[in-house]
């Protein structure tokens, strides 16, 4: 297969910037490397946000989005993993120290072989693209036992012992409906030791923190105001924002088993992507790269209900 030299990227140009879509050379492959052909990515909640509020990113012109899915067209030095040809879902390039971003909103994405999954031919790649974030943020924030990460420490589903410790344990999830949040109810087996709040305002926030019981763990989703949390303590709770990038160094050993183990709980179906059956279901934006920043006002404006916001990113117009 070869690749273009140039392809078509959203840029956001600037903190707090403007977006443009325009050409861009690829990269090269480095030593472990795969270049994918990038089919469909999906929308988060977090692009709007660096944009709006200038946060996390410090290094401009960027390319921002963390899911993407498509066809493996290049292999770098080293990798024996992927073949050409290979279907794949994979996390976009961030790196939440050096503030730097090379994401999914592009037509030819080159990144570490590490945080990509192949896909069987069942999953399209709309619904693969839909993947890594949501359950990366579910996951990680109760499951991960890294001494410091932010995370209720449970015992993973998928890693021996793990499946059925918690059955009949009790948790709340508020907003449930979010993207995420579903996710959230499909891995935790159970309907208040642990409340995880998917929303994470002022609408739901206080309900969580009453919810919880002493000793409990609280997960949120947003920069929660520092009393509600020097108050949680003193009752006790534990409160944990959510960290949903493989590429941050306390996700790694979490999210190499979870990778490791992806496609068999997308085969066995105990993680299901959205279809007309079941949960986490998406919508096509039309326009390609050029449909992002309108599904992402959409987003900012609560127009968008249960679904996740997808572009494919060939379609030009
Ligand atoms: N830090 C991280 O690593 C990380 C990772 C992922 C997500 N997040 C954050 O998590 C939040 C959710 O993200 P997402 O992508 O999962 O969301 P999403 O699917 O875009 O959220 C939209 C949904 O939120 C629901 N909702 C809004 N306000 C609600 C309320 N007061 N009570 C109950 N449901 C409510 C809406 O329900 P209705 O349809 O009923 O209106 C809608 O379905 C965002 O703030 C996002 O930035 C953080």
């Amino acid at each position: 297969m070869s690749t273009p030299s140039h392809q078509e990227a959203l840029f956001l140009e600037a903190k707090q910037g403007q977006w443009a879509v325009r050409t861009t050379e690829l990269r090269k492959p480095g030593p472990g490397d795969i270049v994918v052909k990038v089919e469909a990515a999906a929308l988060g909640g977090v692009e709007r946000k660096i944009q709006a509020w200038g946060i996390l990113i410090t290094e401009y012109p960027t390319i921002l989005g963390l899911d993407g899915a498509g066809t493996v067209v290049e292999l770098g030095e080293g990798v024996t993993t992927f073949v050409v040809g290979d279907r794949v879902t994979f996390h976009g390039n961030w790196d939440t120290i050096a503030g730097a971003s090379y994401g999914t909103f592009l037509q030819y994405f080159t990144g570490s072989a590490q945080f990509a999954v192949k896909i069987p031919d069942s999953i399209s790649f709309e619904a693969a693209s839909t993947v890594h974030l949501g359950v990366a943020t579910a996951a990680f924030s109760i499951y991960n036992q890294a001494d410091s990460a932010p995370s209720a420490k449970y015992l993973a589903p998928w890693l021996p012992g793990g499946r059925g410790k918690y059955a009949g344990k009790p948790i709340v999830i508020l907003g449930g409906g979010t993207s995420h949040g579903q996710y959230v109810t499909q891995i935790t087996g159970g309907p208040v030791e642990l409340v995880y709040d998917a929303v994470s305002t002022a609408a739901t926030l206080p309900f969580a923190l009453a919810l919880t019981a002493p000793g409990g763990n609280v997960i949120v989703v947003q920069f929660t105001p520092e009393e509600l949390i020097a108050q949680a303590q003193k009752d006790g709770k534990a409160v944990h924002m959510v960290h949903g990038v493989f590429r941050t160094p306390i996700n790694h050993e979490i999210g190499g088993t979870l990778l490791w183990k992806l496609p068999e709980l997308l085969n066995s179906g105990d993680i299901k992507l959205g279809d007309l059956l079941y949960p986490n279901r998406w919508e096509v934006l039309p326009g390609g790269l050029n449909g992002i920043v309108g599904g992402l006002e959409r987003m900012k404006n609560d127009q968008v209900s249960g679904v996740k916001l997808v572009v494919r990113l060939q379609e030009t117009d």
